[in-house]
């Protein structure tokens, strides 16, 4: 192996840093997805295994700031239910649904808005980490008491008919890292130096990564880096193998192949989040702040394609939103009793989720569908 650069960086000794260091030096240089992996889900000192109040001193996703979010979100659930031709159960499968806020959210909008839906609904909600799903007891305990939800570790075998979807699951899947050097294609690895990490390039630890690139047809700046998402790849091919019909949403912040992997991402979009702080210190405190890296939509596509998932569509979340909340001029937005004080902040939450400079043009939706013909849906409808 090559030897790499150091990077400046804030050095926090964080218990995992201390282990990480100690595997290198044992093992030698890592991957970084393996680096990424241990930095957000080690069961003990990763990211995830923490308590929530953790994350919120690090960033909001959409569920956090207003059930709006949910409650339009369950009526697309209701039409692909409609789509799907009422099937007597309808199972909602989320993918990382964390604490279960968007879960209840959905759960508690459609048992009082969309009843008809709910008597079909089976929520399942699927979150790797303990800690989380220990939390869900709380935001849909009730659901779960009545056995309309269910909370589990991993994927069922089966979802008979109904609709996967995850809300900033994919961004948070470990990808390795890859620059195309004059020599080619070369993999960034974590090492360590004098007591610390430090970036070491060599040849790729496995031809996949290659083979993930040539398949979107992406080509490189000399220079160029960017990340390899073959967990995202293997988990949505997973997932459509075990979906017998119905829809697969996937909402998250990325691109379609020739953005994402353009000269305007020349050092990849890999990021960290603490404190509501972005930067490229990824080795700043791991297992203390978040590391996510943008999603390639195009990716999703074509290895759904490899468990018969076909596209639906694409639209930013401003368009989805947008369409489904114009039916009922947004009154979804409101809960009852309401004074105009609340009100006003709830339009005003709304504009974030929608805004282009909010969240609205940042995240995509991105939907794929099984065992029934191209399907009309009022998320992806143009405005
Ligand atoms: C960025 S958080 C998003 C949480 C939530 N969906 C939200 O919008 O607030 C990603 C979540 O996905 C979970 N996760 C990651 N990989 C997973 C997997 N393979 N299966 C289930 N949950 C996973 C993490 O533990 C974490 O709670």
């Amino acid at each position: 192996m090559a030897a790499g650069f150091s990077l400046p960086s804030a050095r926090e000794r964080t218990p995992l840093a201390e282990i990480l260091l100690d595997h290198i030096r044992s093992e030698g240089p890592i991957p970084f997805s393996e680096y990424m992996r241990a930095c957000l889900y080690h069961p003990e000192h990763g990211y995830y295994a923490q308590a929530e109040a953790r994350r919120f001193a690090d960033y909001y996703t959409s569920p956090d700031v207003h059930p709006v979010f949910g409650r339009l979100v369950a009526r697309q659930l209701a039409e692909m239910w409609e789509r799907l031709g009422r099937p007597a159960e309808f199972t909602a499968l989320e993918g990382g649904a964390g604490t279960g806020r968007l879960a209840a959210h959905i759960l508690d909008f459609a048992e009082r808005a969309l009843p008809e839906f709910f008597g079909a609904l089976r929520y399942v909600a699927v979150e790797s980490s303990e800690a989380r799903r220990a939390m869900q007891a709380q935001s849909i305990g009730r659901h779960l008491g009545a056995g309309r939800a269910e909370s589990r570790a991993a994927l069922p075998q089966r979802i008979p008919a109904g609709c996967v979807f995850s809300n900033e699951l994919m961004d948070a899947m470990p990808v390795d890292r890859l620059v195309h050097s004059a020599q080619g294609l070369r993999e960034i690895f974590v090492g360590e130096r004098e007591g610390w990490f430090v970036e070491v390039t060599a040849l790729p630890h496995s031809p996949r990564a290659a083979a993930y690139f040539a398949r979107q047809g992406v080509t490189f700046a000399e220079g160029q880096q960017a990340e390899a998402a073959l967990e995202a790849c293997e988990w949505i091919e997973e997932t459509g193998r075990r979906l017998e019909r119905g829809f697969v949403m996937t909402i998250d912040y990325g691109h379609e192949a020739p953005e994402l992997y353009n000269t305007r991402h020349m050092r990849g979009t890999l990021l960290a989040y603490r404190d509501h702080q972005v930067s490229e210190q990824f080795y700043g405190a791991p297992g203390l702040q978040d590391l996510t890296a943008h999603v390639s939509f195009t990716s999703l596509d074509l290895w759904g394609r490899n468990a018969g998932l076909e596209r639906t569509g694409l639209a930013s979340q401003t368009r989805f939103l947008l369409a489904l909340g114009r039916a009922n001029e947004f009154g979804d937005v409101y809960d009852e009793g309401q004074t105009e004080t609340e009100r006003l902040r709830a339009r005003l939450k709304l504009k974030t989720l929608i805004y282009p400079e909010g969240m609205g043009e940042t995240f995509q939706v991105f939907i794929q569908h099984k065992g029934l013909a191209a399907p009309a849906l009022t998320g992806l409808s143009e405005l």
